[in-house]
């Protein structure tokens, strides 16, 4: 076998020794490997792909911005693309979200949005609020301050010991409430778990409480239940924490609202944002704050302490407001609200019934079948057995790439697939998702295999 292709040498997720396929080309919603095969992105990667691959709209920005200057470096300069993407980033955000720091990916962002955080509490006179309130069951970044906020022990326990210590909530997850709950407000009574959080750490060493909206790939696209961010919202509030949301995974639209925490009627403080703003064509994040944020901040500092080399990079910027302009152009958070009924209905039908299928849920394009032992008591199976692996497998040697992992009911045990397809996904290969991940899912279940 050619050299670097039997063993690769570059070092990822993949194990040891996998081989992976290798991609020559895609269009659209499908991607193509040397050997001709053609593969369906029913995850967009990590829902990152919104607008799918090749899109002639980006691909002819991109190439625009790198015929006059690929980064007009932004300590410097500005430029028509980090303008006019900050500008197009504040008016569908809302009105209270007018300042952003760029970056280059997820984890920079929430890691901006942390500085921040302190930042501007160092600036209001509050050294001491330097504690972290966030969530089991999350996922915010692999940075070691992005870390030391996910609530996931898996990818956490090698660094277990250097990781700056955070304060756990429970998950806001409809499905596994937590065990102390005994029936009516789930979301009264996880604004109680983080306001008794609070009072325990004392309000004045409490900077933030950070949340994924619509949890991602630590929960399986898990909305909070009905009232759960305006209550914790009310919380925050009530005793001067800043409320960081991070909306990497399911913002800029893919939940049917530009941002996921709009559909709750709430604004945050603080919020990251990456995967779909640079849709897979750039690596672009960005952190939104407050005017009141800002102000505070600038109004003591000058500015805020936290910049990299590639911040506001040009070429990114461009790919970036093109991709605004496409999903504002072409109606496509309304497509995600659409679409993701057609995806979470097909769902329903085909794999409500499958005994092994605990719940569907999600939010407009932002959709995960979780797997369980038994539907009943809401049993996982066993983490040996690997099914998210299985699950993957299988539908990836059916053409279809989704986004399974592991750890959905305690941050060890449980399995779920993700499906998150680009905005652009037609109604036909919604259709061809659910069949091949039924399918999939079918497969992996009747390997042998240790229950
Ligand atoms: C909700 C959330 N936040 C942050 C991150 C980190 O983003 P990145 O991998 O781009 O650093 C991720 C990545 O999966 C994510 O899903």
């Amino acid at each position: 076998m050619e050299e670097g292709r039997d063993m690769h040498l570059w070092v990822n997720q993949h194990a040891a020794g996998e081989v992976l396929p290798r991609a020559t080309h895609g269009r659209g919603c499908e991607i193509f490997d040397a050997d001709g095969r053609r593969y369906l992105d029913g995850s967009g990667g990590p829902a990152l792909f919104s607008l799918g691959y090749g899109h002639p709209d980006v691909v002819e920005a991109i190439t625009r911005q790198l015929g006059q200057v690929q980064f007009a470096y932004s300590t410097v300069f500005t430029t028509e693309a980090i303008d006019g993407l900050a500008l197009a980033l504040a008016r569908a955000a809302g009105p209270e979200l007018r300042h952003t720091s760029f970056v280059s990916g997820g984890s920079e962002a929430v890691e901006t949005c942390l500085k921040i955080a302190l930042q501007y509490h160092l600036a209001r006179g509050e050294p001491g609020r330097t504690e972290f309130i966030a969530r089991r069951q999350s996922w915010h970044g692999y940075t070691l301050g992005a870390l030391a906020v996910s609530g996931h022990p898996a990818r956490r326990r090698p660094y277990e010991t250097v990781l700056r210590g955070t304060h756990f909530v429970s998950p806001a997850n409809a499905y596994r409430p937590p065990p102390d709950f005994a029936g009516g407000d789930l979301a009264a009574h996880l604004a109680a778990e983080l306001e008794a959080t609070i009072l325990r750490l004392g309000p004045a060493r409490v900077a933030a409480f950070i949340f994924e909206p619509v949890v991602g790939a630590a929960g399986g696209a898990v909305p909070a239940p009905p009232g759960y961010a305006a209550a914790v919202r009310a919380v925050c509030d009530r005793w001067g924490v800043l409320l960081v949301a991070d909306e990497v995974m399911c913002g800029i639209g893919r939940c049917g609202s530009f941002r996921a925490l709009a559909h709750d009627g709430v604004a945050p403080d603080i919020m990251a944002i990456a995967k779909g703003l640079g849709g897979g064509y750039v690596p672009l994040g960005a952190a939104l704050y407050t005017q009141e944020v800002y102000r505070t901040i600038a109004d003591r500092f000058g500015t805020v302490a936290s910049v990299h080399t590639y911040s506001g990079h040009t070429l990114a910027c461009a790919a970036g407001l093109a991709i605004l302009g496409v999903i504002e152009r072409d109606g496509l958070v309304a497509a995600c609200a659409r679409q993701g009924t057609r995806l979470i209905e097909g769902l329903r039908r085909r794999l409500g019934g499958h005994a092994h299928v605990g719940d569907i849920r999600g939010r407009g394009l932002f959709v995960a079948v979780e797997l369980v032992a038994d539907r009943q008591t809401a049993t996982p199976f066993a983490p040996e057995r690997r099914l998210h692996d299985r699950v993957r497998r299988a539908c990836l040697e059916r053409g279809l790439l989704c986004y399974p992992s592991p750890g959905t009911a305690d941050g060890l045990r449980g399995d779920h697939v993700l499906l998150s397809p680009p905005y652009i996904v037609s109604a036909a290969e919604i259709d061809e998702m659910v069949d091949t991940l039924a399918r999939g899912i079918d497969a992996a279940l009747a390997e042998p295999g240790r229950a």
